[in-house]
């Protein structure tokens, strides 16, 4: 993310002309009986892959609604693809015919975080995963991961105070990733933590960095730095099946976890889970919450109504002498409404891949097998039809249920994030502890998006906080 741009879109052209290459072996003609959604596909090779990385992604799919409508198709990062633009066409693709589609994801990227993660799966083993992950992140399980989390936060906004220069996006990340250890792995020893976060962040590195396999490269280098990963995570296995924790945390569930057979998980199957978790966990919430301190800081009045409602449960804590409880952060509707419009404003997931597992008919219009199918979330949620004025920040408009699959910051479905609960319950405690003890000011007076890969504030945020002593 820190790379030049150009380089950037030099490298996917590249990507597009070898996967175009790869893609042309197998492709065959779709008989014809419905026809292909209007669209166009752009220039031969590189499709329109340019025009996506060459503007704001927003402008580009905005620009193809309102010329073709709700369906329409383009060649983007070397594939053919139908985009989606309305509820109706999500809830097709996500829920009433989520047979049809598959996740898919570049094979570079998916052997790196683990090709048993359940994000790649779809059918019984995705199943299977996913009921073990729901679990662990139930509101019962959170429950008891309140205390810990409020911790955390404290702690981070500690050790931001004194007025110097911090990168809010960066420090999230390292709260979000403390966050995500802790829910996934329970108590670790102080060196494993460290040896898990610092390989993690090359794995990370790598991740968005142009795959090849020559040495020295990120992607190379984040190979490695997985393999690592997994070792340290085979050591904490081995230790977790001597000595059971109290709790029951997510590794817990994996290690109980049986198939009909009577068989268990492999240590593959496990770690590669661990790591996608913590994977999907991480930059999500860690720019939320970036985007939260923003929109906050922007409008003094709305920041004055979340403070007077957090103030008050800071008051009933004996000034925070008492913990935050589960049925607290429960409570908390202003700041509930800030979050939803963050999430809508941001759309921090812009859009989501799918792949045809058969020629599929939307409409009258031809999905063909093979094709991706992306829903477009960050449009349905800027469209005026749905969210009036939708460039304003208006938590208000939230008072108002959004009409049904309007509004899918978390997504829909079989593959529906299954942390929203423990993402918002970290955004309510960091919030909680925020407007209650600190103030804060954003360094630099300028207020646009970057993406890394997901859109957060220019420069992560840089900005300054302080302590502030409560009246
Ligand atoms: C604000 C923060 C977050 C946002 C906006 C978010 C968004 C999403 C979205 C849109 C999906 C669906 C992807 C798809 O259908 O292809 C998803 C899936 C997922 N998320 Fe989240 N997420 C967040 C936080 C978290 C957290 C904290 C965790 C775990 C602790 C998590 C774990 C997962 C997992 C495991 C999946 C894959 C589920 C499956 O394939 O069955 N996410 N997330
Ligand atoms: C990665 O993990 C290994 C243990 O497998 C550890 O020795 C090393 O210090 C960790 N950190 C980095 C940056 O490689
Ligand atoms: C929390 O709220 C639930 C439902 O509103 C209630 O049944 C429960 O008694 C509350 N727990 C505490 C500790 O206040």
């Amino acid at each position: 993310m820190e790379k030049s741009g150009v380089f950037y879109y030099v490298l996917v052209i590249l990507d597009t002309l070898l996967s175009y290459i790869f893609l042309r072996r197998n492709k065959r003609k779709p008989q014809k009986r419905a026809k292909l959604p209007p669209g166009s596909m752009g220039w031969p090779l590189v499709g329109e892959t340019l025009q996506l990385y060459s503007q704001d992604p927003t402008v580009f799919f905005a620009s193809k609604q309102r010329r073709y409508g709700e369906i329409f198709k383009t060649h983007v990062l070397g594939c053919p693809c139908v985009m989606l633009t309305s509820p109706e066409a999500a809830r097709f693709v996500l829920v009433t015919q989520t047979h049809l589609f598959k996740p898919t994801y570049p094979k570079s990227k998916e052997s790196l975080i683990g090709p048993s993660a359940l994000f790649f799966h779809q059918g019984d083993y995705h199943i299977r995963m996913r009921k073990l992950v729901q679990a662990s992140l139930s509101p019962e399980a959170l429950r008891n991961l309140v205390a810990d989390i409020e911790a955390m936060a404290i702690s981070a906004l500690d050790s931001w105070a004194g007025g110097h220069v911090i990168n809010t996006f960066h420090e999230m990340k390292k709260f979000s990733f403390e966050v995500g250890i802790h829910a996934i792995l329970g108590h670790l020893e102080p060196h494993q933590r460290e040896d898990l976060k610092k390989n993690y962040s090359i794995v990370e590195r790598g991740y968005n960095s142009f795959p090849t396999n020559l040495p020295g490269t990120p992607y190379k280098k984040a190979q490695l730095a997985r393999k690592r990963l997994s070792k340290i995570l085979s050591g904490i296995i081995g230790e977790r099946k001597e000595y059971r924790s109290i709790g029951k945390d997510l590794l817990d569930s994996l290690l109980d976890s049986k198939d009909d057979k009577g068989e268990f998980l492999n240590e593959d199957q496990i770690s590669d889970n661990i790591i996608g978790v913590l994977f999907a966990a991480q930059d999500t919430t860690a720019s939320v919450m970036t985007w939260i301190l923003r929109y906050l800081y922007d409008d003094s009045k709305l920041l004055e109504a979340v403070k007077a409602e957090q103030k008050a449960i800071y008051q009933s804590n004996r000034e925070g002498h008492q913990q935050l409880t589960w049925n607290q952060t429960r409570n908390m509707p202003i700041t509930y409404r800030v979050i939803q419009e963050s999430l809508r404003m941001a759309s921090i997931i812009s859009f989501i891949f799918r792949e045809a597992v058969a020629d599929v008919e939307y409409k009258g219009y031809l999905i063909p097998k093979g094709w991706k199918v992306m829903p477009l979330f960050r449009n349905i949620h800027h469209n005026p039809d749905f969210f009036a004025d939708p460039q304003k920040f208006d938590p208000s408009r939230f008072e108002v249920k959004p009409k049904p699959y309007t509004f899918m910051p978390f997504g829909s479905g079989v593959h529906a994030c299954p942390g929203n609960e423990l993402a918002k319950l970290e955004m309510f405690t960091m919030v909680h502890h925020l407007v209650t003890k600190f103030r804060w000011e954003v360094v630099g007076s300028q207020s646009g998006i970057q993406y890394g890969p997901f859109p957060i504030p220019l420069l992560g945020l840089p900005a300054k906080f302080w302590k502030v002593s409560t009246p």
